[in-house]
């Protein structure tokens, strides 16, 4: 991988042009978060930050362009993202990054698995997707939301798994009061925290 610097210019660089003001900002939100939490749980500080930096690089895209990009790249769509495209930025950003960045398996997973989650979730994976949620420009009119959020940033720095297992509850909760899809490893997510004994 190229030096450290000079990738993180790069994929700001490009973010600036991928993105709205606002989007952007979340990137370097999340790149921050992402830092800190890297600090807190061991892992590498740089793959956290070049991950959660470009986490949202395809989520722009129009649906149009995410269902161009992956046929064109032989990305898989399944049954849930068929109906809610957006949901490909994550698949799209992951093979992006792969592709201009050279990031590693890890990284990529990380990026695949920010939206949903993915029941084999590393540290990485899950520090991205904790960090996505709750980086410090995130706010919601709703005050319940925002109490959640709150609840969400408390438990990421105590104990991570509780944290995500919060996160996707609450997340469950308001999707299915939306009447809306649920992705199925959502639950598989949830389901294989709770296993391994998460339990806030
Ligand atoms: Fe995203
Ligand atoms: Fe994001």
């Amino acid at each position: 991988m190229e030096n450290i610097n000079e990738l993180l210019n790069r994929i700001n660089n490009d973010l600036k042009n991928a993105l709205s003001e606002k989007r952007y900002k979340h990137s370097l939100g999340v790149m921050k978060k992402a830092e800190e939490l890297a600090l807190i749980y061991g892992i590498d500080i740089n793959t956290a930050k070049l991950t959660g930096l470009a986490h949202d690089i395809g989520k722009e895209f129009s649906d149009e362009e995410m269902l161009k990009y992956v046929k064109e790249n032989n990305i898989q769509v399944d049954n849930v993202e068929a109906v809610n495209v957006g949901l490909l930025h994550a698949k799209i950003g992951a093979d992006i990054c792969k592709k201009k960045y050279n990031f590693t398996i890890e990284m990529q997973n990380a990026i695949k698995y920010h939206t949903v989650g993915n029941e084999n979730m590393d540290l990485l994976a899950k520090i991205i997707f904790v960090a996505d949620k709750t980086e410090e420009g995130r706010n919601y009119k709703d005050e319940a939301k925002n109490e959640q959020l709150q609840k969400v940033r408390e438990l990421s720095k105590k104990n991570l798994d509780e944290a995500l297992l919060y996160e996707i509850d609450s997340s469950l909760i308001y999707t299915i009061q939306k009447h809306k899809l649920v992705h199925t490893d959502s639950i598989l997510t949830r389901n294989k925290l709770l296993k391994d004994g998460a339990n806030k």
